[in-house]
């Protein structure tokens, strides 16, 4: 029996002009257009171990077998629940494959600390499509040769990781990316070098999973008109990317991480992700944000939760680090940069780690 491993990378992303509420149909349908920016540290791995003969797809709680691991790497504690939602994506995979039977053994792990409050579900759904669409290719060094080359495979594996969890379709390449309907795609940017910090100030588990979200804002008195508020501000964002105006994006991004919390905020059974600390953070940023605010403004978003991430130039992350830790020095912050999205190696056996 011949065995074929494959290792595929792929990071979070975040949102700017947020993915948040979905079409009545299958498949992560966005009620909106939305962007984001591709980060590179923060990411997800999964090893798929494919057989030549057919059979089931198993999951192994244990990190990849990669010589590049790091004890610091936490393998995701799957309830239930959870297993299947990843089974029945690899399965789906792995039936739009040339090699539909396969028998499949999983490993994966997250290089961002277990219940960080980071998404997971963008990284782990890329990760686990890319991985499983190479293993079950018909010559995986072919498949390999298409994704370096261009962006054609890149964006039909984003669709199908899309029907896993909607926003893993803007992990498959970067820095920005713009996702309509089933449609992904790279925005240009004249922005200088970024830097990405997360400040964790919570990490215990969301009390409304996103998915809930996606259909609990469209009770919001808030919602009418989203989907187009939403699309207007993509298409000023989009133009201040192309333009290089930082200060702009900073603002629509902050607006707009506003609205998608006021639409928590404002649905029938209303809910908030906001901690006390979030707030508290929100406050401090907001003067250095304000259209008056001296100096270049921060690019300040919150996804589905309570943590901030804070986008800076490259060229003041030292300050920004130094001001970050005096005032938020009780929290752990995390540290990224945009990045271009998910790849994978095809293993050889001194890869295997005894
Ligand atoms: C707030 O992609 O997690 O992060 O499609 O149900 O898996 P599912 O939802 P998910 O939603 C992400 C929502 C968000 C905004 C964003 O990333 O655009």
């Amino acid at each position: 029996m011949r065995h074929l491993r494959i290792a595929a990378r792929a990071p979070s992303n975040i949102a700017l002009i947020k993915y948040m509420g979905k079409k009545d149909a299958p498949g992560n349908l966005p009620e909106n257009p939305s962007l984001s920016m591709t980060l590179n540290d923060l990411c997800t791995w999964v090893e798929v171990e494919a057989s030549d003969q057919a059979g089931s797809i198993r999951w192994i709680s244990e990190a990849p077998r990669l010589s590049s691991a790091e004890p610091s790497w936490r393998v995701p504690r799957l309830g239930d629940s959870g297993l299947a939602k990843v089974l029945k994506h690899a399965e789906k995979v792995r039936a739009l494959s040339p090699r539909p039977d396969r028998a499949l053994i999983l490993r994966s792990a997250n290089t961002f600390p277990e219940a960080s409050g980071i998404a997971s579900s963008a990284s782990s759904f890329a990760a686990l499509t890319l991985a499983v669409a190479a293993a079950c290719s018909t010559d995986p060094e072919k498949f390999k040769r298409e994704w370096e080359d261009g962006f054609s495979l890149r964006r039909s594996v984003a669709r199908i990781s899309r029907e896993g969890s909607g926003s893993s379709c803007r992990s498959f390449e970067g820095p920005w990316v713009r996702w309509e309907g089933e449609e992904t795609r790279t925005v240009a940017s004249k922005l200088p070098d970024l830097a990405h910090f997360v400040i964790l100030i919570s990490d215990q588990a969301k009390s409304v999973s996103s998915s809930q979200a996606h259909a609990r804002v469209k009770t919001s008195p808030l919602w009418k008109d989203r989907p187009q508020r939403a699309a207007a501000r993509l298409a000023q964002l989009e133009a201040a990317l192309e333009a290089g105006d930082l200060p702009r994006v900073a603002r629509l991004s902050w607006t707009e991480s506003w609205e998608m919390h006021s639409l928590f905020h404002t649905c029938a059974e209303p809910f908030s992700y906001w901690q006390p600390g979030t707030i508290e953070a929100l406050h401090w940023f907001a003067p250095r944000i304000e259209p008056n605010a001296v100096g270049t403004p921060p690019i300040v978003t919150l996804d589905a939760g309570p943590n901030l991430h804070v986008i800076v130039e490259a060229a003041s992350a030292e300050s920004w680090r130094k001001e970050l830790q005096q005032r938020f020095g009780a929290q752990a912050i995390l540290e990224d940069r945009p990045g271009l999205g998910a790849r994978f190696e095809i293993l050889r056996g001194q890869e295997v780690k005894q």
